[in-house]
This record gives structure tokens, sequence and C-alpha cells, in this order.
């Protein structure tokens, strides 16, 4: 069969897979709408188990709760990482596969939930020929992270421009602040919850200044534009803010397009360049940035930092060098922590503190500290050995909650064989204090190949979870999400 023709039969029989019908039990889950695609199994080990993609599009309503879903929660928690469509020849994690939206929504304690692959350019090619495209160099997957600012809704990937999405996870298309920014945008834009504004940065491979930095107002408009000069084209994955300061860590990861031409990971590890701490003014940009340079290490992702007196805190998730082969041996090799700098700003001395010894990821906290002195900081805590024993990569059976005052910290062990994610912290609408909210992430099942979708109390954090919802399909491992209030 050619491969238009079996192109066409695909969609059709794709088509005919839709369903949308009403099953005879309200205590069931029902499958609004389902849409299967043809599905195949890599031995990559970054595509097996939590991690394996889905090939089903689905929208299920009346999804069973065990518990109580707080009254005040209306919205949406949607959460971004990669799913390839198409079976790739070779697969860079955590860099490529096409993003997939996971959302669980919220009204009036009624839950439904809802997964779409974000329709980029380079995935609309590859649905076409019906195969992944190994000659699509730079291809924006759109995997990293979804907010939500202003009227929109952005999923984020950092050497590419934003996809707007609605909140129906359908795919609108790309977002360029009306022609305002050029070639790409972080996935980790902060939010100044007090102003509205928008802060974020991209980095260019190709053009010099390699580095700029953006602030756009709460109408999505661009208003502050500042290049920073680095010397070479480094990958930037994430930066901090505080109340005066924009801070970005410069690590030594440098773009070569030799290796991109190889088909390789592009980027090259230069351990004698160190890495550099730049500080930026958020408020004057006549001010030149402060480079501080120190020991060459990599981050991916910042927890928080603040100003107190004439120091800055920093806090991090630190590693060595970076995971420079995308398997799970290297991954075991290349173990981060948490680790908090602080900075003399007078004298620019720097100290840096481990916090932790423990291998943790993906650290988040309640938004409205961002910037500010906290307290609290929760990320999933990865188990090695049993990541060894399994071979499987990215196993996380507890939540950590780190007390950063009293250097203390708590931990939500899941069920046996049960594995969490990236948590959100969804701040009360009632409550004044940092604990005052919910700690949400999925749980992949492995005795049951489903996920719940758990909410836990900050305050009782060691307790089972208040409430959990829980799915009749899998949500894969995945990087990034947000709650959005009143969708
Ligand atoms: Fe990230």
């Amino acid at each position: 069969m050619k491969r238009r023709q079996f192109l066409i039969q695909s969609s059709l029989a794709a088509m005919t897979a839709i369903a949308s019908h009403q099953l005879p039990s309200q205590s069931m889950p029902i499958y609004k709408q389902y849409k299967s695609y043809k599905s195949w199994e890599s031995d990559n080990t970054f595509l097996q188990g939590i991690n394996a993609p889905v090939f089903e599009e689905v929208e299920i309503t009346n999804l069973k709760i065990s518990g109580n879903i707080p009254e005040e929660l209306q919205g949406m928690y949607v959460r971004n990482g990669p799913n390839p469509m198409f079976k790739p020849s070779s697969y860079n994690y955590p860099i490529e596969g096409d993003g997939m939206l996971h959302g669980v929504y919220f009204n009036n304690g009624e839950v439904s939930y809802k997964n779409r692959w974000i329709q980029t350019r380079g995935l609309a090619y590859e649905m076409f020929e019906g195969k992944e495209l190994k000659e699509l160099k730079f291809k924006n997957y759109a995997n990293t992270n979804i907010i939500s600012h202003g009227d929109k809704l952005l999923a984020l990937y950092e050497i590419g421009l934003p996809y707007e999405v609605n909140k129906n996870l359908e795919t609108i298309g790309k977002w360029d602040f009306n022609h305002q920014l050029e070639q790409a945008m972080t996935a980790h834009p902060k939010i100044d919850t007090h102003t509205g504004e928008l802060h974020f940065y991209r980095y260019s491979f190709f053009n010099t200044p390699y580095l700029h930095y953006y602030v756009a107002d709460s109408n999505n408009k661009i208003i502050r534009e500042l290049p920073i000069e680095i010397p070479q084209p480094t990958m930037i994955h994430d930066m901090a803010i505080t109340e005066n300061y924009i801070i970005f860590f410069n690590c030594p990861l440098v773009f070569s397009m030799t290796d991109a031409r190889n088909n390789n990971i592009p980027f090259v590890w230069q351990q004698e360049q160190g890495t550099t701490i730049i500080l930026v003014d958020r408020h004057d940009f006549e001010r030149q940035p402060t480079y501080l340079k120190t020991n060459a290490f990599w981050t991916w992702h910042f927890l928080n930092s603040f100003e107190t007196d004439n120091q800055l805190f920093i806090d991090f998730i630190a590693y060595p060098t970076i995971q420079s082969e995308s398997n799970w041996e290297s991954m075991l090799t290349h173990q981060s922590n948490l680790r908090r700098l602080t900075i003399n700003l007078e004298t620019h001395q720097m100290d840096f503190e481990d916090l932790d010894d423990r291998f943790v990821e993906l650290p988040t906290l309640n938004q409205n500290y961002l910037g500010k002195a906290y307290q609290f900081g929760y990320t999933p805590y990865y188990d090695s050995e049993l990541s060894s024993r399994k071979k499987i990569p990215n196993l996380s059976p507890s939540l950590i909650q780190y007390d950063l005052v009293n250097k203390t910290n708590k931990i939500h062990q899941f069920k046996p064989g049960c594995y969490g994610g990236e948590a959100a912290f969804i701040p009360s609408t009632k409550g004044q204090s940092e604990l005052d909210g919910y700690v949400v992430t999925f749980v992949y099942n492995e005795n049951t190949n489903t996920s719940d979708f758990v909410i836990i109390d900050p305050r009782n954090f060691e307790s089972e979870p208040i409430a959990t919802v829980h799915l009749p399909v899998r949500v894969p491992g995945g990087f990034h999400g947000n709650w959005i209030s009143n969708v």
C-alpha cells in the first residue's frame, strides 16, 4: 500500500475510532471522546514504563474520586511533556519528543481529564508523511512547560517560539507577542504576581548578543528588552528573579554546529570555562550586568531566590556536570541535589551550601512567594537504587517538602509501585500563609498501568492525600505544569 493511501486509510480509521457514548452507571468514567493513533514500542530506556508515550487522545468525564475535592478548586491543572507520535530513530531525553498536554478540570466537584498533542508545524509535517522526519533540525517540540498569562495559554520550548493553545487544549498557533519576539522564548518565564509582568529571555545560537532579557506587561505587550553579552552561545534553561534582580547561571554547555550537523546533542560541555553568575538590575537597564565567575557546574532549575539586607540567596538544583548521554547509567552518575548560593552584594563573595544530598529535580513552590523570602519548597525524590534495579529512569516514589528556614523536611510517600512527578502548589483563595493551599501531582501506578491525580494538604504533608482523582488511563512522565483558576 502506498504511504499516502495508508495515511488516508489510517485517518479514516482514526475518525471512526472517535466515539461518544454514555455508560449506564454514573459512577463510571464517561469517555466523551476517544481517538487512537498507531502505536509502537522502543527499547530506548526513556520510552519505556512510566516514560512510554501514549497513543490515544481522550476526554473523560465523571472521574472516580476518593476523598473530597476542596470546594475552592475551580479551574484546571495542565502539564506538558514529551510524547513522540512517531517512533524516533534516536531519542535525546529531555530535549526531544512531541509535546502532549494533560489537563485535569475541576468544576463544582466534578472532575474531567483531557489530553492532546500540541499541533506544532514539525508534527504536522510528520503526520503528513506518517513517520519521523529526522532532517527536521531544531524542531520546536513545544514540550516543556505550559503557562497562563494575560489571555494566552502558551506551550513552551526554549529553542522555538511559544505555541498558543486554548483551554480545550486545541492548538491555535505560534505566538510571537505581535511580532515583538524573534526566534525563541525560554520555557521558564517568571510571572511577577504583583505587577502581572512576565519576565523571560531567549538565547540564540547564531547571532550576538546570544542572550536577550524581556519584560511583557499583563496584556502580553513587550515593554522592555535588554541584550546581555555572553561570550559563546550556551544553553540556559531557567532564570531566577528577586525584587531587584534577574539572575542567570551561564553554565559551560556550549552550542556546537558540528555536533548539530552530526545529529547528536548539539552542545559540548566545556568544564574549563567555569560557570558565570549574571546579575541583571531589574529596574535600571542602563546599569551593566554583574558577571561573577565560579567553578563549572550545571543546573536545569531554580527553586527560588530572594534578597535580605545586602545578600542574595539563590536556591537551585545542582549537578556537577551536564548529563552527556541519554541513558539511565549516565543519569545515575549525574545526580543532582538542592543547593543554596549566597552572594554578598557588596563584596560579591559567593558561598555554596548543599541543603540536602538526595537526588531531586523539578523544584516548585507557592508562586506567591516567588522572588521573596520563603520557607517551603517541593521536589520529587528520585530513587536511584530503584531506578537501577528496574532500569527505568526518573522513578520518584515520594515527594519532599523542604522547610528551608528550619532546615528540615517531610516526605509524602506514594503507595508501592506508584511514582510521582513535578508537584504544583495551588494557593488557597482564602488563606494568607505559605502553607495555605494544595500540593498536586500526577502519580503513575505500575500495578494498574493507570495514573491518579493527587491533592495533598501541605500542612499534613506526610498524610494520605485529601483527594485522589482516579484516571482510567496512563499519564506518562513529563516536565512542567501549572494551575489555572476559573477556566
Ligand atoms: Fe525545565
